[in-house]
Parts: structure tokens; C-alpha cells; sequence
């Protein structure tokens, strides 16, 4: 119920819930993962059960793809569906320029891929998001787990002389174990304060061997739909330079509020 819904998450789902009118019958509609974006599984979830709605949908993670299942959305392969006209997705951070940081939630490989092969980019948060310069949020980067550390140490001295405050790197953790991705690789989190020169890390950080891709999103952002938990909602559209506001209302719906597991 909306009712016990934390103002963030109150903030999450009218961002959600602004994104899934987006979405028309017959799209094909990359999911992403994360808290935000359960939001809008379980907002689609909806349309489709009750109005009919029609989407081919690709899942950037095995989490988004059982929850997708279970509420009654049927999902496809990225290579079936070839192109997305909409991929809908959290992020950790993101700038004025719609430049993000990804990979809170491990799945950054998945979700860039999707998210490059898409008309649209659309990216839902809560305003907490919002930063001046990227790199307070530790930065994910996937590593496949042969020399694991051998890349940590390729990154740490790599990052001697990029743009950045801090340069330590972390391996992620599952309890006790290295966190695994969806491909069966490891995180190393960067630890970086301040990112000056977010493109040109980018694209160094991938040259290293045992790299897979790393959590920064440039240019691939085209809208943001910022939620806040009175129910207003902000959408920026950077390719158009509009930003719209509107607020939106709190429908008490048992199905959309019960058991979220995110
Ligand atoms: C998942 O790998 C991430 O990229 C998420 O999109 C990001 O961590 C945002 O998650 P929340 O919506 O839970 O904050």
C-alpha cells in the first residue's frame, strides 16, 4: 500500500509510473534492474494484465526477467527482439549532461548492451540521484574472475593519471564470496570521489585486459523522469532541452504494492 511506501520509494515509483506511459502497444521495451525499475516492471505488469497492453520486453538481468514473468509480462532474448524502441531503466547517479553511473545492482553489462541497442534511453530516480560531477558513487567495473586481481592492479596504476580524487578499488562481495554477475564474472568498485573527465575514463578503463565493461553511460541517456515522494515528477529530455512537470497521483493498488522483493 502507498500508504507504507517510504517517501524514496514513493519518489521511485512516480518516476516508474511517469515511464510506463511511455510505453504503447506493440514496443519493444528493454527493463532494467534495481529498485526504481521493479517499480516499473510492476507498473507494466499492470497494463498488461488490466488494459491489455501488448510489449515484446527484454530483461537486463534475471531478476527483472522472474519479476517480469510473475506479473504476467512475457519476456524475449535481446537477439530476438534485435532493436528497442525504449529501454527504461534506474540509475546510481547522473549529471546535467545525462551522463550516469551504473551497476549499483551488478547488472551493468546487461543493461548497457540493452540500453545501446534502444531508440531511447529513459532513465527513472529518485532527485538524491542528481549530482554536479559523477564519482561519489563507487563506480562498477565487471572483471572476469581469471587474474582477477591482476586487472585490480592494472586499474589502480591506470588510474594514477586519469582525472579522478580517489583510486582504490574494491572487490565486491556476497556475504562471504566474490559477487557474481548474471555472466558469471566479479565488480571491482572504484572508489574515485570525483570523476573529472568521465568520456575519456570510459573509454581507458576498457582498454585494460580482463575488463569487461565498465558502469559509466555516456551519451546514451536521452531522458531522465526525476520522481519525488509528494508525487511530482520532472521529466528532462536532453535531446530536446524540455523539462515538464506534473504531479501525479497515488492509486491504492494491492497488486502493485504487496510482496515487492527489491
Ligand atoms: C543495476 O545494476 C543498476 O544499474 C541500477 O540501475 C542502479 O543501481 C539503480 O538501482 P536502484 O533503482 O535500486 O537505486
Amino acid at each position: 500500500m502507498t500508504g507504507e511506501l517510504s517517501p524514496i520509494d514513493k519518489a521511485k515509483f512516480v518516476a516508474a509510473k511517469r515511464a510506463a506511459a511511455l510505453v504503447e502497444d506493440g514496443m519493444r521495451v528493454g527493463l532494467g534492474t534495481g529498485s526504481t525499475a521493479a517499480w516499473l516492471v510492476r507498473c507494466l505488469g499492470e497494463m498488461v494484465c488490466d488494459e491489455g497492453l501488448k510489449i515484446t520486453a527484454v530483461p537486463t538481468s534475471t531478476r527483472t526477467a522472474e519479476l517480469a514473468r510473475e506479473v504476467g509480462i512475457h519476456v524475449t532474448s535481446l537477439d530476438e527482439a534485435k532493436w528497442l524502441d525504449l529501454t527504461i531503466d534506474g540509475a546510481d547517479e547522473f549529471d546535467t549532461d545525462l551522463n550516469l553511473i551504473k551497476g549499483g545492482g551488478g547488472a551493468l553489462l546487461q543493461e548497457k548492451i540493452v540500453a545501446t541497442a534502444s531508440d531511447q534511453m529513459v532513465v527513472i530516480a529518485d532527485a538524491g540521484k542528481e549530482v554536479e560531477h559523477l564519482g561519489a558513487f563507487p563506480l562498477p567495473i565487471e572483471v572476469i574472475p581469471f587474474g582477477w586481481q591482476t586487472s585490480q592492479a592494472l586499474i589502480e596504476e591506470t588510474l594514477v593519471s586519469m582525472d579522478v580524487l580517489g583510486r582504490s578499488a574494491t572487490l565486491r562481495m556476497n556475504g562471504d564470496a566474490p559477487f557474481v554477475t548474471d555472466e558469471g564474472n566479479h565488480i571491482l568498485d572504484l572508489h574515485l570521489n570525483r570523476i573529472g573527465n568521465a568520456r575519456q575514463l570510459a573509454l581507458v578503463v576498457n582498454q585494460i585486459p580482463g575488463v569487461v565493461e565498465n558502469g559509466l553511460f555516456i551519451d546514451i541517456c536521452d531522458t531522465v523522469i526525476i520522481g519525488h515522494g509528494d508525487g511530482n515528477v520532472e521529466v528532462r529530455d536532453i535531446n530536446e532541452g524540455t523539462v515538464e512537470r506534473e504531479k501525479l497521483d497515488f492509486v491504492e493498488s494491492d497488486n502493485l504494492f504487496s510482496d515487492l522483493s527489491e
